[in-house]
């Protein structure tokens, strides 16, 4: 879904961001999902086609979710935390996130997903209010605001550490997938 910034009024402020970009990047899937996927912000490639996770890192993350049995059409609801590229794809500062989390917010509530799952250490920080290494926390069930929230691997991250090898974050990542795809069946 994608929105032209020049030809809407009511789009947020988004400090910044607005210098540079011309696309709002707002969600893929379906929007009636039980699982949530929430990432950092678009890259390149998700401006350019409107979609979040559709670059080099969401075609993966599609591979992980597809190779756990999670249909990729109707069963996820993708967004991400900021919705305008940052420029140089730099990580979204604190108030653009602030100035962006509303929207997710209402994203949130109209979704009612059952499952969040939170993409890296923006969306964990962003919706969890916590400072934690990825590493120590993911793969955990957490309870927030009646939902069941698992922070993963980004998977930029996982492009880089690309070791198939047992107990690195491509294998952690595998079976963290493996066990959202249990509770997503169990609701
Ligand atoms: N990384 C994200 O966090 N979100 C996207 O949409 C693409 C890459």
């Amino acid at each position: 879904m994608t929105k032209n910034i020049s030809s809407d009024k009511n789009v947020p402020k988004v400090s910044d961001l607005n210098n540079s970009i011309n696309k709002i990047v707002v969600s893929r899937g379906n929007p009636f999902a039980k699982l949530m996927i929430i990432g950092e912000a678009p890259g390149a490639k998700e401006e350019e086609i409107g979609e979040p996770f559709v670059g080099r890192s969401g075609k993966l993350l599609d591979r992980l979710l597809q190779n756990a049995g999670i249909d990729i059409n109707q069963d996820v609801y993708f967004c991400n935390v900021v919705k305008c590229r940052p420029p140089k794809n730099r990580r979204p500062t604190k108030i653009e996130i602030h100035e962006n989390l509303p929207w997710l917010y209402q994203q949130i509530k109209l979704v009612n997903p059952r499952v969040i799952v939170l993409v890296g250490a923006t969306a964990l920080e962003a919706i969890l209010k916590i400072k934690s290494r990825i590493s120590i926390i993911r793969g955990e069930w957490i309870d927030w605001e009646g939902k069941l929230v698992m922070p993963v691997f980004h998977p930029s991250y996982l492009l880089r550490n690309p070791s198939k090898e047992e107990g690195k974050p491509m294998s952690l990542t595998k079976s963290d997938f493996l066990k959202i795809k249990e509770k997503i069946d169990f609701l």
